[in-house]
């Protein structure tokens, strides 16, 4: 059984991961911001016994080290989750602000990367090695439509992150990838989405399964279509 760390999973597709991996027995680390109002994942915390809940927001560097300072736990599987959306309109869209790009910018890309170096030694000295971004095919170039451009460009980012750590970590066995998860039915997928939380959650974590040395750097959806940079 191996470990597994989820960021922002007190809702929607993490905490969809964090049910079905507790549920296969594995253990699970899972962050909320505010973990005191996190009560779908405090009650499944409390129902499976497997889930250990922690403070963390992903833009915080006092909140990233003080999670780092409780999490002493060898880390298989880091599932870098978190993220946010602003708005889908084009460049006259009003909600494209300097403080939605930086909070978007914070969150989905700087967000990893923070988490990913603070949590290094604990994945370092697992058996399981591997990193995963959420990524999404809006970070896809070859498909731009010309809107969403905060989203899109942190979701591009997101995943040349993870081919750029795929790279650096590849001589210590520690394989990564980007992942798409499909359209979702969750807060930010909104109610018309294609598909759920558990189906999405599941294809995912066959996906991580696979991951492996030969296949990190890897940018695919949750079925394992490749999803073009
Ligand atoms: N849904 C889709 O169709 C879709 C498609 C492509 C990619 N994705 C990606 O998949 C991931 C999960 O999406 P979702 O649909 O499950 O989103 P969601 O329902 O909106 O949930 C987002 C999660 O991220 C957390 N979060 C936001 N800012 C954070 C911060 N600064 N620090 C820590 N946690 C933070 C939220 O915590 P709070 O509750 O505290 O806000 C929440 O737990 C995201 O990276 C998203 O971009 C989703």
């Amino acid at each position: 059984m191996a470990t597994i760390l989820i960021t922002g999973a007190n809702r929607g597709i993490g905490l969809a991961m964090t049910r079905l991996t507790a549920q296969r027995g594995d253990t699970v680390i899972a962050t909320a911001r505010m973990p005191d109002n996190a009560d779908a994942l405090n009650e499944l915390a409390a129902e499976t016994g497997r889930v250990a809940v922690r403070a963390l927001d992903v833009t915080d560097e006092a909140s990233v080290a003080a999670f780092a300072d409780a999490t002493t736990e060898a880390v298989d599987l880091l599932v870098l989750n978190a993220g946010v959306l602003n708005a889908y309109g084009g460049l006259g869209d009003p909600a494209h602000t300097a403080e939605a790009w930086r909070e978007v910018l914070m969150t989905n890309v700087a967000g990893p990367f923070l988490v990913a170096r603070a949590m290094l030694p604990n994945v370092d000295r697992s058996a399981g090695k591997k990193i995963v971004i959420l990524s999404s095919i809006m970070a896809s170039s070859e498909r731009a439509p010309g809107n969403a451009y905060p989203y899109r460009a942190s979701k591009a980012a997101a995943a040349n992150l993870a081919r750029n750590l795929a790279a650096e970590l590849q001589p210590r066995g520690i394989a990564v990838g980007a992942y798409h998860p499909g359209w979702v039915r969750t807060d930010m997928g909104g109610g018309g989405a294609d598909i759920s939380v558990e189906e999405s959650a599941g294809g995912l974590l066959g996906r991580f399964d696979a991951l492996s040395m030969a296949t990190s750097g890897v940018f695919e959806d949750y079925r394992g279509q490749a999803i073009p940079f």
